[in-house]
Protein backbone atom coordinates (compact mmCIF):
# COMPACT_ATOMS: atom_id res chain seq x y z
CA UNK A 1 0.00 0.00 0.00
CA UNK A 2 1.65 3.41 -0.69
CA UNK A 3 2.68 5.47 2.03
CA UNK A 4 1.13 8.44 2.95
CA UNK A 5 3.10 11.56 2.37
CA UNK A 6 4.09 14.03 4.96
CA UNK A 7 6.13 17.04 4.84
CA UNK A 8 7.74 18.45 7.87
CA UNK A 9 9.29 21.38 8.91
CA UNK A 10 10.61 23.44 11.67
CA UNK A 11 12.71 26.59 12.77
CA UNK A 12 15.42 26.52 15.89
CA UNK A 13 12.50 26.14 18.46
CA UNK A 14 11.46 22.72 16.99
CA UNK A 15 14.47 21.55 15.03
CA UNK A 16 16.04 18.94 17.54
CA UNK A 17 12.24 17.67 17.90
CA UNK A 18 11.66 17.68 14.22
CA UNK A 19 14.69 15.63 13.19
CA UNK A 20 13.62 12.90 15.67
CA UNK A 21 10.35 12.87 14.51
CA UNK A 22 11.57 12.69 11.10
CA UNK A 23 13.31 9.25 11.50
CA UNK A 24 10.87 7.77 13.20
CA UNK A 25 8.13 8.74 11.08
CA UNK A 26 10.02 8.09 8.21
CA UNK A 27 9.42 4.25 9.26
CA UNK A 28 5.72 4.39 7.97
CA UNK A 29 4.77 7.13 5.72
CA UNK A 30 6.64 8.89 3.40
CA UNK A 31 8.04 11.99 4.98
CA UNK A 32 9.74 14.93 3.19
CA UNK A 33 12.20 17.32 5.10
CA UNK A 34 11.03 21.25 4.27
CA UNK A 35 14.01 22.35 6.75
CA UNK A 36 15.35 23.56 8.86
CA UNK A 37 18.49 21.32 7.58
CA UNK A 38 20.59 23.02 10.59
CA UNK A 39 20.23 24.15 13.68
CA UNK A 40 20.28 28.37 13.40
CA UNK A 41 18.97 30.34 16.06
CA UNK A 42 18.50 32.79 14.05
CA UNK A 43 16.46 30.98 11.32
CA UNK A 44 12.67 32.31 11.24
CA UNK A 45 9.70 30.23 11.79
CA UNK A 46 7.75 31.69 9.06
CA UNK A 47 9.84 30.28 6.53
CA UNK A 48 9.38 26.61 7.35
CA UNK A 49 6.12 26.89 8.14
CA UNK A 50 5.21 28.79 4.34
CA UNK A 51 7.34 25.55 2.82
CA UNK A 52 5.03 23.35 4.64
CA UNK A 53 1.91 24.88 4.04
CA UNK A 54 2.85 25.60 0.24
CA UNK A 55 3.48 21.68 -0.50
CA UNK A 56 0.30 20.93 0.96
CA UNK A 57 -1.81 23.43 -0.71
CA UNK A 58 0.04 22.80 -3.74
CA UNK A 59 -0.50 18.85 -3.72
CA UNK A 60 3.31 17.29 -3.20
CA UNK A 61 2.37 16.48 0.23
CA UNK A 62 -1.24 15.10 1.85
CA UNK A 63 -0.16 16.46 5.41
CA UNK A 64 2.40 18.64 7.26
CA UNK A 65 3.97 18.66 10.74
CA UNK A 66 5.19 21.99 12.11
CA UNK A 67 7.40 22.58 15.00
CA UNK A 68 8.42 25.76 16.74
CA UNK A 69 9.17 26.68 20.32
CA UNK A 70 5.48 26.77 20.65
CA UNK A 71 3.44 25.95 17.49
CA UNK A 72 1.74 29.02 17.68
CA UNK A 73 3.93 31.21 15.23
CA UNK A 74 4.09 28.32 12.71
CA UNK A 75 0.31 27.56 12.80
CA UNK A 76 -0.48 30.97 12.49
CA UNK A 77 2.04 31.43 9.08
CA UNK A 78 0.54 27.96 7.62
CA UNK A 79 -3.02 29.49 8.08
CA UNK A 80 -2.31 32.47 5.57
CA UNK A 81 -2.03 29.63 2.74
CA UNK A 82 -5.51 29.16 1.00
CA UNK A 83 -5.88 25.34 1.35
CA UNK A 84 -4.39 25.16 5.00
CA UNK A 85 -5.98 24.44 7.57
CA UNK A 86 -3.14 24.10 10.07
CA UNK A 87 -3.94 23.63 14.22
CA UNK A 88 -1.66 23.54 17.53
CA UNK A 89 -2.84 20.30 19.11
CA UNK A 90 -1.05 19.43 22.39
CA UNK A 91 -3.85 16.23 22.85
CA UNK A 92 -4.20 13.51 20.65
CA UNK A 93 -7.95 13.61 20.90
CA UNK A 94 -7.85 17.17 18.59
CA UNK A 95 -4.80 15.51 16.79
CA UNK A 96 -7.30 13.18 15.37
CA UNK A 97 -10.63 14.50 15.62
CA UNK A 98 -9.38 17.65 14.03
CA UNK A 99 -8.74 15.51 10.83
CA UNK A 100 -11.86 13.45 11.54
CA UNK A 101 -13.98 16.69 11.70
CA UNK A 102 -12.24 19.41 10.35
CA UNK A 103 -10.10 17.90 7.73
CA UNK A 104 -7.38 19.88 9.32
CA UNK A 105 -4.22 19.79 6.81
CA UNK A 106 -1.43 20.72 9.20
CA UNK A 107 -0.33 19.59 12.47
CA UNK A 108 1.43 21.95 14.82
CA UNK A 109 3.35 20.89 17.77
CA UNK A 110 5.50 23.67 20.49
CA UNK A 111 8.89 21.95 21.14
CA UNK A 112 9.70 23.92 24.52
CA UNK A 113 5.93 22.67 25.77
CA UNK A 114 5.62 18.85 25.38
CA UNK A 115 8.32 16.35 24.88
CA UNK A 116 9.40 13.70 22.10
CA UNK A 117 6.98 10.63 22.72
CA UNK A 118 3.89 12.93 23.12
CA UNK A 119 4.52 14.65 20.17
CA UNK A 120 5.47 11.25 18.33
CA UNK A 121 1.65 10.32 19.73
CA UNK A 122 0.04 13.39 18.46
CA UNK A 123 1.77 13.03 14.47
CA UNK A 124 0.56 9.16 14.87
CA UNK A 125 -2.95 10.01 15.36
CA UNK A 126 -3.10 13.18 12.80
CA UNK A 127 -1.72 10.68 10.46
CA UNK A 128 -3.71 7.97 11.26
CA UNK A 129 -7.01 10.05 11.10
CA UNK A 130 -8.57 10.25 8.04
CA UNK A 131 -11.70 13.06 7.40
CA UNK A 132 -15.45 11.29 8.23
CA UNK A 133 -16.91 12.85 5.04
CA UNK A 134 -20.10 12.86 7.08
CA UNK A 135 -22.84 15.31 5.67
CA UNK A 136 -22.26 17.55 8.54
CA UNK A 137 -18.98 17.99 8.43
CA UNK A 138 -18.71 18.75 4.38
CA UNK A 139 -21.22 21.77 5.34
CA UNK A 140 -19.04 23.05 7.93
CA UNK A 141 -16.06 22.19 5.92
CA UNK A 142 -17.71 23.75 2.22
CA UNK A 143 -19.09 27.13 4.65
CA UNK A 144 -15.04 27.48 5.85
CA UNK A 145 -14.08 27.37 2.49
CA UNK A 146 -16.68 29.75 1.15
CA UNK A 147 -14.96 32.19 4.23
CA UNK A 148 -11.61 31.54 2.80
CA UNK A 149 -12.99 32.34 -0.87
CA UNK A 150 -14.28 35.44 0.12
CA UNK A 151 -11.49 37.20 2.24
CA UNK A 152 -9.55 35.81 -0.85
CA UNK A 153 -11.69 37.91 -3.33
CA UNK A 154 -11.42 41.08 -0.78
CA UNK A 155 -14.87 40.79 0.78
CA UNK A 156 -16.45 41.10 4.12
CA UNK A 157 -13.49 42.61 5.40
CA UNK A 158 -15.59 42.62 9.56
CA UNK A 159 -16.31 46.21 9.59
CA UNK A 160 -18.92 46.85 11.88
CA UNK A 161 -22.34 47.88 9.97
C1 LIG B 1 11.64 31.20 18.42
O1 LIG B 1 12.41 31.67 19.48
C2 LIG B 1 10.17 31.11 18.79
O2 LIG B 1 9.65 32.40 18.93
C3 LIG B 1 9.41 30.32 17.75
O3 LIG B 1 9.98 29.05 17.65
C4 LIG B 1 7.94 30.07 18.05
O4 LIG B 1 7.75 29.68 19.37
C5 LIG B 1 6.99 31.12 17.67
O5 LIG B 1 5.78 30.96 17.82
Amino acid sequence: MKKLSVVIGADHGGFEMKEQLLSRLAKDYEVADAGAYEYNPADDYTDFALSVAQAVAGGRATRGILVCGSGVGACITANKVPGIRACLCHDTYSAHQGVEHDDMNVLCLGARVIGIEMAYELTVAFLNARFSGEERHRRRLQKLLDIERQALQGGDKGEAG
